[in-house]
């Protein structure tokens, strides 16, 4: 990963409960944030005692570094929410100021937990779709605007082998959203359904109470079966 190709961008605590329908009792898991980038959940979750590890290739860098790159994009970014301001729902944030206010909190909060986080080991450097980490080590894992959007980017093969190794650290895998950067379903969410139903996973299509892209309001869900006797 290129520094100078990244553009960081980062959502709440509060958001991610909506974009996964977080309870209490997932709180309490431990949690990895896959593909979290520069979002404040790991610090926020943090602070509230609960357990998170956020990987990201983006953690090969320092936090100085990943900050002269949020100032750099961040203008840019804004501008281009502006041009496309009618692909979202403006219910949670009055407009694209408000949203970047927002995204430069989180990215501050985050920043300010990272390197104490990386000592710790919250913030592996780690990319999917091989992750250094054990078989369930984690009892649940969500993946926010990474799986599905970028499906211009990234083949069906690396969505399917991303999956599995997700299933293989965690038995319950939260992706969202389903749609691509342009707004339109991903193309993938059919193969990935039948694939993973036809392994004996419980897989289903979850509406949640988020919605930023249009009709961006649903997450997958896919579950390892627990066999009861
Ligand atoms: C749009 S950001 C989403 C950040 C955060 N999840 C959120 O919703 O606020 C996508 C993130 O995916 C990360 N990423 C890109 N390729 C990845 C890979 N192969 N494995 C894990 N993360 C990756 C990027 O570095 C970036 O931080």
């Amino acid at each position: 990963m290129k520094l100078n190709e990244v553009v960081p961008w980062g959502r709440t605590l509060e958001e991610y409960k909506l974009m996964f329908a977080l309870s209490d009792a997932d709180l309490n898991m431990k949690i990895l944030g896959c593909g979290d980038g520069p979002a404040s959940f790991n610090a926020e979750m943090t602070e509230l005692g609960h357990s998170v590890v956020s990987i990201d290739p983006l953690y090969q860098f320092s936090a100085e570094q990943i900050k002269q790159r949020v100032i750099e994009t961040y203008e840019p970014v804004i501008k281009q929410v502006k041009q496309n301001s009618s692909s979202y729902i403006w219910n949670n944030f009055r407009d694209a100021d408000e949203l970047g206010y927002a995204r430069l909190a989180a990215m501050e909060k985050f920043l300010l937990d990272y390197e104490t986080g990386k000592t710790a080991g919250r913030y592996l450097p780690l990319s999917l779709p091989n992750l250094e980490l054990a078989n369930n080590q984690f009892g649940l894992c969500v993946c926010s605007h990474l799986l599905f959007l970028y499906s211009e980017q990234l083949s069906l093969d690396f969505h399917i082998a991303s999956i599995h190794e997700l299933l293989r650290i965690s038995p319950e895998v939260r992706i969202f959203p389903l749609l691509k950067l342009d707004g339109e379903i991903s193309p993938y969410i059919e193969s990935a359904i039948q694939t993973f139903s036809s392994q004996g996973f419980d897989v289903k299509i979850q509406p949640v109470a988020y919605e930023f892209q249009k009709c961006g309001n649903q997450m997958l869900k896919i579950m390892t079966r627990v066999n009861l006797l």
